[in-house]
Order: structure tokens, then C-alpha cells, then sequence
């Protein structure tokens, strides 16, 4: 599993304190990535203690953990379709998050999709009755400015590359490790990174990618958070919309 950011340690803090969050009889969104595989293996134990959950993956990755720690788990359209449960809460992990500093922290919108699974991310985060953020102090920042990852597909990859330097963004086709070519995603599409610099309407920003032909889903999420459990080398920090 890729990783980025702070300590293990922390990362561990965040995902756990999430994943108390959960109550017997949930159905709980399994994001991806390292913090996020922190909240599933402590889902896990707590499936080995006796708890009722069933889990909805993001990607390949957090439903093999899923399977490899005993977690039931269903498929996105059987947890959201017309008889079925609904998700309870989502636990996901960022590679930025926009908090407001004040006597009461704020969380505002995120960057995803470090591990390419954003699109899946976004659907289950935002098909969730509350979607908690996991991770570590260094994702926090006051305004997003890292690279923002477009899921597109691959006969779009030119026109969506021009597309992102109209708006201006400088676009990268992300690259595999391990394997000759590009990064393709568990939908079988491949990721454009697009650096904006500090990106200080991602409302608009999010609106532009959106409506680009050819782009499947990007890695701005507005509005989605409800909490961030910031995990930090002696505890955890909350924050809440
Ligand atoms: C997966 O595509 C991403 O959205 C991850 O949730 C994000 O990159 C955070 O990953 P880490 O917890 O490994 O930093």
C-alpha cells in the first residue's frame, strides 16, 4: 500500500479513534489508503470481538483488508440501492484538508486520491450519513494547494490535459511503480495530476474538472466532511464541519 505524510504512530491514533466511532449493526465506508487501513484492522478486531458491521470498500486494497480481517462486506449498489441499508459512516484518509484555525477548528474541503481511488472514494464518502476524515498533522493546511488527482478516461488524457491548462492547472499523466506505462485505476482509467498552486475557490475549481469531458472524477471534495480525526504523536485532535 503506497503511504505518504507523518508517522505511522499518528496515522495509527487517527484511524483508530475513528473506527471507536462505529456501532454495532453499521454499515461503515472502508476508504483507502495507510491511515485508512489503520481503521479497517481496528475494525477488524472489533469484528473478532463480537461487533455487527458490514463494510462497503473504496478499491481493491481496502476490500482485500477487509476480507483478510473478517469484515462482511457488500458492493456500493447493494448498500445504497433500493432495499438496501444505506451507509452509516464513511472513514476515509486526505492528502490535504483545509481546517480553519479558531478556538473550534473547522474543517473545510480535502484533496484525495493519492492511491488513485478517489472516484470510489467519492462515491461512498458522500453516500454516507457522516463521512470522518483520518489523519495526520501533516495533511492539515489553512488553504489547499497540493496536486489534485483527475481520474479520466483514457482516450481523454490530451483534451483533459488542455483542458486543466485553460483553467490554469500543469497536468502530469501519473506513472506506475512496478509496471512499464501509466497508472490505470481499479475502473481501468488513468490519473492526470493537476497542480493549481494554492487553489483558492475549490468550489469553482471542482465545478471546471467536473464538467471537462473525459473526466471520470477529481480529487477536490467540498462539503463532504463531517469530521477530521487528526491523529498526533500523544493523541487525537477532532475537528467538525
Ligand atoms: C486514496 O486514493 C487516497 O484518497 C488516500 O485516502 C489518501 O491518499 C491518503 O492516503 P494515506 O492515508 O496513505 O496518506
Amino acid at each position: 500500500m503506497k503511504t505518504s505524510g507523518g508517522s505511522d504512530a499518528a496515522k495509527r491514533r487517527a484511524g483508530e479513534s475513528a473506527a471507536e466511532a462505529v456501532t454495532d449493526g453499521d454499515v461503515v465506508g472502508l476508504g483507502t489508503g495507510s491511515t485508512a487501513a489503520h481503521a479497517i484492522r481496528r475494525l477488524g478486531d472489533r469484528v473478532d470481538a463480537g461487533l455487527d458491521v458490514r463494510g462497503v470498500p473504496t478499491s481493491f486494497a481496502s476490500r482485500e483488508l477487509a476480507v483478510e480481517r473478517g469484515i462482511p462486506c457488500l458492493d456500493l449498489p447493494e448498500a445504497v440501492g433500493p432495499d438496501g441499508p444505506g451507509i452509516d459512516l464513511a472513514v476515509d484518509g486526505a492528502d490535504q484538508v483545509a481546517v480553519g484555525r479558531g478556538d473550534e477548528p473547522t474543517v473545510g474541503p480535502l484533496i484525495k486520491g493519492g492511491g488513485a481511488a478517489h472516484a470510489r472514494e467519492k462515491l461512498v464518502d458522500a453516500a454516507a450519513d457522516r463521512f470522518l476524515v483520518v489523519v495526520d498533522p501533516s495533511k492539515e493546511i489553512p488553504v489547499l494547494d497540493g496536486s489534485v488527482p483527475v481520474e479520466v478516461l483514457p482516450p481523454a488524457r490530451s483534451a483533459v490535459a488542455a483542458a486543466v491548462r485553460a483553467v490554469g492547472g500543469e497536468p502530469t499523466l501519473r506513472r506506475a511503480e512496478g509496471k512499464d506505462g501509466p497508472v490505470v485505476t481499479d475502473n481501468g482509467n488513468l490519473v492526470v495530476d493537476a497542480s493549481f498552486g494554492r487553489i483558492d475557490d475549490p468550489d469553482s475549481l471542482s465545478t471546471a474538472l467536473s464538467t471537462t469531458p473525459g473526466v471520470v472524477e477529481h480529487g477536490i471534495f467540498v462539503g463532504l466532511a463531517d469530521e477530521v480525526h487528526v491523529g498526533t504523536e500523544s493523541g487525537v485532535r477532532v475537528a467538525r464541519r
